[in-house]
């Protein structure tokens, strides 16, 4: 809800849970006067507000008939530079004399619907009814004004601000720094966390304490990258999963970004979020505006773990496309790590009949079928088959894997360009370089210049032909290259620093063209794994692969901090092979499945080469995630111990009514008579009564060697071919877990599993882990009187 007070000209945007509140000040300037947990809307705000009633030494008072007041000290909503506030300006216009001084009071406000821009991704209100706060803000020397929109989602807890500028003057001016939003909040001794790394390690947890002085997290590689996701939470020290303050900001866009938190020696903090302004200007002409894109905003008095619940919240209902809000995911099998470039159609018939037997639905082929794509050297730009490869064409093998019972799906790198193609040898002025210098390379491609309009429809029609021309029913839409060589040949000299924008414009149309016209065909987001894992991708495609990193262990970790701001149903998990690709670790098939099964699970291996026992655990992994997918995929998440912190992690998920719940257990190393452990339950309903069992799975005998004698009543030679094929085929199930367990216990004093392996032997009582083990526990309120215990 939006409360505005007319006479006071305060606004008050109200969530179910949090307040924020502006106002406009005596200067005329936006000020911020309060944001956290929900205030009475009959509140008198004043006592809120900080402001010193007496000159401040050393200050530029911003108007000497109030000299108690400059805006170096005021909590702002739209700060510029030029009259006296010295911190990070959110608005840097140069104006058409070369003056850069801007000064944007209060004009007008209105209230809308949420309004749809089209050209950006961005929230929408779908189903519900999203009110918009419209302030208008002028620079009156200048006659440049600044829409102000603050939309409000009350069940997420999320508001949303951008800023829209209008040139309304005769004259050009230069935006040379146009964020999306500005924060000036108590500083409260604030945590900064941030979600940083690199290819195969995506979405780190790393927090620090803020001092004084300016951050800044960007990227400048054109992609929102794996460098640092566009999402920071600032919380207080001491805040954790479950309790404590904390606010997340996060921005919905695909390119070059930054986040800007300072610290000023007065202990305000600022924080603002929007396109990079280093290397960007843009000329904006009398009558154009500049639309920024939108940041999203929530706070939590309730902990990290219910800040990610509003977040996920507003993902699902307010960005992803809803016909797909509660679409269970296929299971998908993907050939990439099983063959990479080289396969044949026989080859791949093979797989899918395998994948098929295992329970898959979805069978998707990779990268290497089209043009002369042997390898990553060539081919990018000819979307046409391989016909040495797959001789009968797209049309055919899809119509071969449909009768054997799998759903067709195909990957596309369409933003790229490789010189050794007909496309590059054709249209060499269509990617994104300098005309008298040579191009810097990534993975051997270039990029085409989505800016051009002919790029942009060539690719449309390329694509259309082939999702015309067969049965495909996911697309896997790659990018595996940062820019460089920033230069368009369209653009002339005042418009070279527009081009990343208008690059990620260009992008975000031929997206939209395609995913509307093709509104059936599950998208699927990729960028190296996850170099553009952001909301402004979800936007168009409900899922992004979320790494190139399968292994057991560090998916752990990768899906752990992507959890922070994006929900499960959002992130493609894929089992492999072990030892994993990435990092030559070997995790066991039942881990590398538990963390999967918290995402859209999907195989990732050359099943022809799969055991007896392989076979058999992979069925028994597909047919519980199926029984349980709409909890897996869709239900309410949550981090119960950190594997950052700590040697385990927890996680799980639950229905909207608490009646059923997932638990995953996972430990990295084994700990030598390790004490007992209780997994915090907190979120479930007291009132049930819970039937508890784990799910079934099972132990390679390999991992026990020359000890099997301890777990098998048998004696082998663990260097053997006996021991090998028996490995290889028996099925040794582990501890079974089964109870009925009344909810207060769980909420209050935690589930306590089976007691770990100390050594000492192992029996049905015992639970070995070992380096990398874990467990799923299925957790069903007893609806049944006589099943419920005492
Ligand atoms: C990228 C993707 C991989 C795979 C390869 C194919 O690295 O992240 O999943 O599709 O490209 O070249």
């Amino acid at each position: 809800m939006i409360y505005i007070d007319e006479e006071k000209l305060l606004f008050h945007l109200q969530t179910e849970e949090t307040s924020y509140i502006i106002r406009v000040l005596e200067s005329k300037h936006l000020g911020l006067v309060y944001y956290g947990e929900i205030l009475d809307i009959n509140n008198d705000y004043h006592h809120l507000e900080v402001k010193h009633n007496i000159e401040v030494g050393n200050q530029v008072i911003y108007d000497d008939q109030d000299k108690t007041f400059n805006l170096n000290l005021a909590f702002l909503e739209m700060p510029t530079f030029g009259k006296g506030d010295f911190r990070e300006p959110m608005l840097h216009i140069r104006l058409a004399d070369g003056s850069r001084i801007t000064d944007f009071k209060y004009l007008e406000h209105k209230i809308i619907e949420k309004p749809i821009f089209k050209e950006m991704p961005e929230t929408k209100a779908y189903m519900a009814h999203i009110e918009t706060l419209v302030i208008t803000l002028k620079d009156e020397v200048n006659n440049i004004l600044v829409d102000l929109h603050y939309s409000v989602f009350p069940k997420s807890n999320t508001i949303s601000r951008r800023a829209i500028i209008k040139n309304i003057s005769k004259k050009s001016i230069v935006l040379e720094k146009a964020l999306s939003m500005n924060l000036d909040i108590h500083n409260d001794d604030y945590f900064l966390t941030t979600f940083d790394g690199a290819w195969i390690r995506e979405r780190m947890i790393n927090s620090r304490k803020l001092e004084q002085g300016i951050l800044k997290i960007d990227s400048k590689k054109g992609v929102s990258s794996s460098d640092h996701n566009p999402f920071i939470v600032l919380s207080k020290d001491k805040t954790n999963e479950e309790y404590g303050k904390c606010i997340g900001l996060g921005l919905i866009y695909s390119g070059s970004y930054e986040t800007i938190i300072e610290k000023s020696p007065y202990d305000i903090l600022r924080v603002q979020m929007g396109i990079n302004s280093f290397d960007f200007f843009w000329e904006l002409k009398p009558k154009e505006n500049f639309i920024t894109p939108e940041v999203v905003l929530s706070y939590s008095i309730k902990g990290l773990n219910n800040l990610s619940q509003n977040f996920h919240s507003l993902i699902k209902n307010h960005i992803i496309k809803p016909d797909f809000l509660n679409k269970e995911r296929p299971v998908l099998f993907n050939n990439w790590e099983a063959t990479m470039f080289d396969f044949t159609q026989g080859k791949l018939l093979k797989l899918a009949k395998i994948a098929k037997e295992l329970g898959i639905e979805l069978f998707v082929l990779d990268d290497g079928w089209f043009g002369k794509r042997d390898d990553d050297t060539k081919g990018l730009g000819d979307w046409f088959v391989n016909k040495n490869k797959l001789p009968l064409g797209i049309k055919k093998l899809a119509e071969k894997i449909n009768k054997i019972g799998l759903d067709f799906g195909i990957w596309v790198e369409p933003e790229m360009v490789n010189v050794d193609s007909d496309l590059y040898r054709s249209h060499p002025d269509w990617c994104i370089k300098h005309p008298k210098i040579k191009p810097s390379f990534g993975r051997n491609q270039l990029i085409l210049d989505f800016s051009k309009k002919a790029v942009r429809e060539y690719i449309i029609n390329v694509l259309s032909e082939l999702i015309d021309s067969a049965n495909i029913k996911y697309i896997k839409w790659d990018m595996n290259r940062n820019f460089s060589d920033l230069f368009s040949s369209d653009l002339n000299h005042k418009e070279q620093g527009k081009l990343l924008h208008l690059y990620q414009l260009g992008l975000y149309e031929v997206l939209d063209t395609l995913t509307s016209k093709y509104s059936d065909i599950l998208f699927e987001s990729c960028a190296s794994g996850g170099n553009r894992f952001d909301m402004g991708m979800l936007y168009y495609m409900p899922q992004v692969w979320t790494s190139d990193n399968t292994d057991g262990y560090t998916r752990q970790l990768i899906q752990y901090g992507t959890s922070y701001l994006y929900p499960q149903s959002v992130m493609g998990a894929h089992v492999s092979d072990a030892p994993s690709a990435q990092v030559v670790r070997k995790t066991p098939i039942e881990t590398r499945f538990n963390i999967s099964a918290f995402g859209l699970l999907g195989y990732e291996l050359d099943v022809t080469h799969l055991t007896k026992f392989e076979k058999k655990v992979i069925k028994n992994q597909i047919e519980f995630y199926k029984e349980h997918r709409d909890l897996l995929q869709f239900g309410q998440f949550y981090r119960l111990k950190n594997p950052y912190e700590t040697n385990n992690m927890y996680l799980a998920v639950t229905s909207k009514d608490k009646k059923e719940c997932i638990l995953s257990i996972f430990k990295t190393l084994e700990q030598p008579n390790s004490g007992f452990e209780s997994i915090p339950m907190y979120m479930l309903d007291k009132n049930y009564q819970y039937h508890v069992v784990n799910r079934k799975q099972y132990m390679n005998l390999k991992k026990f060697g020359y000890l099997v004698k301890h777990a098998l009543p048998i004696k082998f030679n663990p260097n053997g071919l006996l021991f090998h094929s028996l490995s290889n085929n028996y099925l040794y199930e582990i501890e079974k877990f089964e109870a009925i367990i009344s909810g207060d216990k769980l909420v209050n004093n935690g589930f306590i599993p089976k007691q770990n392996f100390i050594g000492t032997g192992i029996n049905e009582e015992v639970r070995l882990m070992g380096d990398f083990g874990s467990r799923m526990y299925y957790f069903k309120a007893v609806e049944d009187e006589n099943e419920r215990s005492n």
